[in-house]
């Protein structure tokens, strides 16, 4: 099922296996892209040449949501916790990251696809920072999809943010204790005007979340998959979505009252 109302002729992704899901299409899909150290060491080559590797499949998995007409799609890039692996690697996944934005840009305006990063990006370089908030800013305009990149971001360091900048509006005498609702825990994350994901998928099938979008995945429905993130490709995206289709949401409910 794919949307008919706008230009979808830059897009690189293989149609036919595409065009082969018809049920419904998640609003937000979220992606643990795991795997890519593991697919290096089955190659024989360093680590960071499968993170190379991996992000042709963000640019892939990009393409194919916009083609399909997923609203929001968040990419799991670096976590809070990765900034602890051996420098070298956090160093070339900074470089990557530099990269990706300058070679995307082109590709990401063409297609209406607008960047946002999600996470702590004081910790970024100075100038990562800047390149990220120039692409956030020349993809704004035109936007058919929102491509939120998760990067220096853990779950519960958003969590706490939010309680900060909660406390902070308490003492400044806008907000009082007894009226915080999941509303105004909302407001206050990075994801903040977006949907909760609907489809979680990890790859490189370890079942675990790894702190990412902790309050917002509350009722997605996970899937997992053994094949590694720079793997990835059209064939298993479609995999994943007739599993979501398959699925009954019930959101605490009984089967009854949900049909
Ligand atoms: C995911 O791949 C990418 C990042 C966490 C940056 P990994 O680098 O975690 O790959 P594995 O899990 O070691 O195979
Ligand atoms: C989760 O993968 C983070 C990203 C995909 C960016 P990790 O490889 O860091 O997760 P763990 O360590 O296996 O839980
Ligand atoms: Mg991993």
């Amino acid at each position: 099922m794919t949307t008919q109302d706008d230009n979808l002729s830059q897009l690189h992704v293989d149609r036919d296996v595409l065009d082969g899901y018809d049920g419904p299409v998640p609003r937000h899909v979220g992606v643990i892209m795991d795997g890519n150290g593991r697919w290096a060491q089955n190659h024989g080559l360093p680590r960071i040449k499968g993170h190379h590797e991996g992000a042709n499949a963000v640019r892939r998995m990009v393409e194919s949501c916009r083609y399909l007409g997923v609203e929001v799609l968040t990419l799991y890039a670096f976590s809070s916790q990765n900034w602890g692996r051996p420098e070298d690697e956090v160093k070339g996944l900074m470089t990557l990251f530099d990269v990706y934005i300058k070679r995307e840009r082109d590709r990401l305006i063409a297609n209406g696809v607008q960047m946002k990063a999600i996470g702590d990006r004081s910790k970024l370089g100075e100038r990562l920072q800047q390149a990220i908030a120039k692409l956030e800013a020349d993809t704004a305009p035109n936007a058919k999809m929102t491509l939120q990149v998760a990067v220096s971001y853990g779950g519960r360091e958003e969590i706490v943010r939010a309680v900060r900048r909660l406390g902070a509006e308490i003492e400044a005498g806008k907000l009082s204790a007894k009226d915080i609702d999941e509303h105004d825990i909302e407001r206050n994350l990075y994801t903040g005007e977006v949907p909760d994901p609907d489809l979680v998928i990890r790859t490189s099938g370890e079942m675990r979340i790894s702190n990412f979008l902790l309050w917002q995945i509350a009722y997605a429905e996970l899937y997992v998959t053994d094949v590694l993130w720079p793997d990835f490709d059209e064939v298993h995206f479609v995999e994943a979505l007739r599993s979501f289709t398959s699925r009954e949401r019930r959101y605490g409910k009984t089967s009854a009252q949900m049909s």
